[in-house]
């Protein structure tokens, strides 16, 4: 990790070796990164032009900035970006792909078709210009006849935010194609001067979103990396070290709903044990699922549907929201808030659910209290049934921003825009300084390809990040802090200005 080649740039003048070292180290400790020596002279190029972007004279005084900072800022994650630059194409590793259209894929759809849930989340995580998750796209057009009448939610988020920009821009050179049939490009890309151009039909199936994996939270219903039916992270842990992975792992299991399946890439490192996913490995694949694997047949394939679904769908029918009748002894129960908070931090949704609804009951409920439960149902993927629950916290206070908020986003999710909006303006007249009530006007207006008026919330909502108390947590996302939470909105202002 010592050498010092010449950068790309002709400038190795500054970048002593223990200049080098000394950037090593500090990425190392603050992001999980472990640079290999052939990604040295990247750092070197991203270094030298970290200082002319940010103004500093030479390396060792943006070292020297970065040292007396903390945590992540602009800067340091400039410099990661610079050194993860990954390299994508469509349909990448013909095995795993045919894995999951000829199996994972169908028999995903099958189960949810069994249940009367015609949904599916997919997380592209590292998705660097979106080659992969458009992929899934081209998948699900293909297996899916009826797909108009499915709700498909496919999200990529990478560190990066130029190689996010060109995939909201969703433009690609020939090289994207080498392992594209023919007949798949023709079909679903339009040339564009010497490039191709997918199309709109495909490209407004994906949205896109800055999120660094060693470092934000998930899974978040702000970053819509919830109740995922699939997560493919494929060639990304390898830049990561062992920790980062493993915390990486344990949060992705807390991603999926029950069932799911995570796909990492042939030769990433896997650290999966005390996560509750079991490794699947077929003759020449293997990947991860959620659930144990008595779901399982022999070849690996899901062999029914969701039994979790259908257990929340029983749930509803006995217990309808407005018109719930309990025993008198359980009408006195009090909240135990302090465990529900508990079980709410672990992400162990089935447990929170429980207790909430022992509380959610005439003599013991509140807004508040409903307001938790939609969440909950929101991260099992129980839309219809958060909606409810939305209802009764805002019947219960007809000013609960909070309730509102959530309203808007499950909306969001059901796709019934124009009612997302009014409940997020909702929330905006009952406090005009709602952080998350302006993002998530801003990914509606994402979604509805509105790009300035996605902008204009961002900005309101930058604004207001940075007027706050730095250490604050968002409402909806324990642990980002406003901090942290005002650096991701300018990534992803600046991700949104260069893909317009
Ligand atoms: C080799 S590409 C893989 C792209 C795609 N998944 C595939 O397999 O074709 C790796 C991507 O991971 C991203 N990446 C690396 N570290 C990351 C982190 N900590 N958080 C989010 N993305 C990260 C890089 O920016 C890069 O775009």
């Amino acid at each position: 990790m010592t050498s010092t080649l010449p950068s790309a740039h002709g400038q190795d003048t500054d970048f002593e070796a223990a200049c080098e070292e000394a950037f090593c180290r500090l990425i190392a400790q603050r992001t999980g990164i472990v640079l290999q020596d052939h990604q040295l002279h990247n750092l070197r190029d991203t270094a030298h032009r970290g200082c002319e972007r940010f103004g500093y004279g030479d390396c060792a005084h943006y070292l020297h900035e970065l040292q007396q900072s903390q945590g992540l800022t602009a800067q340091l994650e400039y410099l990661i970006a610079g050194i993860t630059v990954g390299e994508s194409y469509f349909f990448r590793d013909s095995e795993q792909i045919e894995l999951l259209r000829n199996t994972l894929l169908p028999e995903m759809i099958a189960a949810k078709r069994a249940s009367g849930d015609l949904s599916l989340r997919v997380w592209s995580a590292g998705c660097s210009e979106g080659q992969e998750i458009y992929t899934l796209a081209l998948l699900l057009h293909e297996l899916i006849p009826d797909i108009k009448k499915w709700r498909i939610h496919l999200r990529g988020t990478d560190i990066n935010s130029e190689v996010v920009s060109r995939a909201i821009a969703g433009r690609y050179s020939e090289w994207s194609f080498r392992a594209t049939p023919q007949t798949v490009r023709e079909r679903w890309f339009v040339p564009a001067g010497n490039a191709y151009e997918i199309r709109p039909e495909i490209r407004q199936m994906v949205h896109f979103s800055y999120l660094n994996l060693a470092a934000d939270i998930y899974p978040s219903i702000l970053s819509e990396t919830n109740a995922l039916d699939l997560i493919l992270c494929r060639n990304v842990f390898i830049y990561l070290d062992r920790e980062t992975v493993q915390r990486c792992m344990s949060q992705y299991a807390d991603c999926l709903l029950d069932q799911g399946v995570l796909m990492l890439g042939a030769s990433d490192p896997m650290y999966h044990r005390h996560t509750g996913l079991e490794l699947v490995q077929t003759k020449y694949v293997g990947y991860f699922h959620k659930g144990g694997v008595q779901g399982l047949s022999g070849d690996g394939r899901v062999a029914q549907a969701n039994p979790f679904a259908q257990a929340i769908a029983d749930h509803q029918v006995r217990r309808p929201v407005s018109q719930t009748q309990l025993p008198a002894s359980e009408h006195s129960l009090q909240p135990d808030m302090a465990g529900i908070i508990t079980l709410l931090k672990r992400s162990d949704w089935a447990a929170a659910l429980v207790q909430l609804d022992k509380v959610c009951q005439p003599g013991s409920e509140s807004s508040d209290l409903w307001q938790m439960k939609a969440k909950v149902l929101a991260n099992m993927g129980r839309a219809e049934l958060a909606l409810q629950a939305c209802e009764r916290s805002l019947q219960l206070d007809a000013v609960n921003k909070h309730s509102y908020l959530m309203q808007g986003m499950i909306l969001a999710e059901l796709d019934r825009g124009p009612e997302a909006e009014e409940a997020f303006r909702r929330t905006l007249y009952l406090d005009r300084s709602f952080l998350e009530a302006h993002y998530e006007l801003a990914m509606l207006r994402v979604r509805a390809r509105d790009l300035p008026g996605a902008l204009k919330s961002l900005a309101n909502a930058l604004k207001i990040a940075q007027a706050g108390d730095p250490q604050r947590e968002l409402h909806n996302a324990a642990g980002m802090t406003y901090q942290r939470f005002a650096q991701v909105l300018q990534n992803e202002i600046e991700m949104l200005r260069d893909a317009k």
